[in-house]
């Protein structure tokens, strides 16, 4: 027997992706668009989104099977975001995907965005096995969790307010990088001076998992308020500052996880990773405790399909599908997905 062909569709937020994933070949192709019209509003604007979703996402379905030399009758499943994400920018992957399968008379699946992130790392040739930590750091969401098979997930931290990614884009935005700004801030980090400024590493002094990331930016507002003069180079350095506060704090948390329960592989996920500094912090913890380090490639750390086929791909193959009507979830904890039998 063959194995599955998936098309994966991801319209969670504001990238529309698409891919196809092949058990047998792996990934044929895949294509993202990130819409820029958000940039003049300094933030999501939901409605917009959903509209650029619609504009966007047919032509690209058609480019993305033309690119991989298939046709309707060669796919045999279709999973897209089912949440959590924007109610309207998930409803439109979700009718496509259930207007062209219900066309095409396959099944489709709704996942859930957090673990097709998760599971990115697997796109690589050299794949984590189970169980591992994940550290999962996007625009939306911090978590660390234990992962002992797909869907088997223990939740071990979370932020108490912004997500990591937030606290990135709303610093960038403070020092007027525009929107959004984390890769920007990043970028500017590195000609930083490493001793001007000193953030706090919020909640590292005391026992848990947790975070908590909205206090960093508001140490970088007042730090530049208290500037009288906001150069470049005072932008670089307090990007720098911000940057190593929450690479730093990540970074203890992780060790936390992994001398908690033992386990030495740590997979990290989400827009986030593909940030340098957490890369190379995260890579020299892995030596000092001799534990694995696993990212997703560069083009697999923001939204993408890639992720999104292939997260399907594993619980189709379980013999999961979705049931009649279109049910999105834009609230979707991680640990109430069900175990997948392999
Ligand atoms: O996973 P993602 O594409 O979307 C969500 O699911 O939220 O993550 C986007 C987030 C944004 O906050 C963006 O600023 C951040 O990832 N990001 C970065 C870097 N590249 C993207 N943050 C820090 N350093 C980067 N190099
Ligand atoms: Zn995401």
């Amino acid at each position: 027997m063959t194995a599955l062909r998936v098309l994966g569709i991801e319209t969670s937020c504001d990238e529309t992706g698409v891919a196809i994933y092949d058990g047998d070949h792996g990934l044929l192709t895949h294509e993202v668009y990130t819409q820029i019209i958000h940039s003049q509003h300094g933030g999501v604007v939901p409605e917009l989104a959903s509209r650029d979703h619609i504009r966007k996402l047919l032509p690209m379905i058609e480019r993305v099977m033309a690119n991989a030399n298939t046709n309707p009758s060669q796919i045999d499943a279709i999973a897209y975001t089912a949440g959590p994400g924007l109610i309207g920018a998930l409803l439109v992957g979700a009718s496509v995907s259930q207007g062209l399968g219900f066309a095409w008379q396959i099944p489709t699946l709704g996942v859930h965005h957090m673990e097709a992130h998760l599971l990115a790392p697997m796109l690589e040739a050299d794949k984590p096995a189970f169980p591992f930590i994940a550290l999962l750091v996007s625009g939306g969401h911090t978590l660390l969790v234990k992962v002992d098979g797909v869907g088997q997930y223990q939740l071990l931290g979370e932020t108490l307010d912004d997500a990591c990614g937030e606290a990135f884009d709303k610093t960038a935005k403070i020092l007027g990088l525009g929107y959004p700004g984390g890769a920007r801030l990043a970028k500017l980090a590195q000609t930083g001076d490493r001793s001007r400024f000193h953030f706090p590493r919020p909640m590292t002094d005391r026992p848990g998992l947790d975070f908590s990331f909205s206090g960093l930016k508001t140490f970088a507002l007042n730090t530049v308020n208290r500037e009288p003069k906001l150069d470049q180079q005072t932008k670089a350095d307090i990007a720098y500052a911000f940057e190593d506060a929450v690479v730093d704090t990540l970074t203890i948390k992780c060790k936390r996880a992994l001398q908690q329960t033992g386990i030495k592989c740590l997979v990290v996920a989400g827009g986030v990773s593909a940030n340098l500094a957490l890369r190379q912090r995260l890579d020299d913890l892995g030596k000092r405790l001799s534990a694995t380090m696993y990212f997703p490639g560069f083009e697999f750390c923001a939204d993408n399909g890639a992720m999104v086929a292939y997260c399907g791909y594993q619980r189709l193959q379980g013999g999961e599908h979705d049931n009649l009507g279109i049910q999105v979830k834009p609230r979707w904890p991680l640990d109430e997905l069900s175990r997948v039998h392999t």
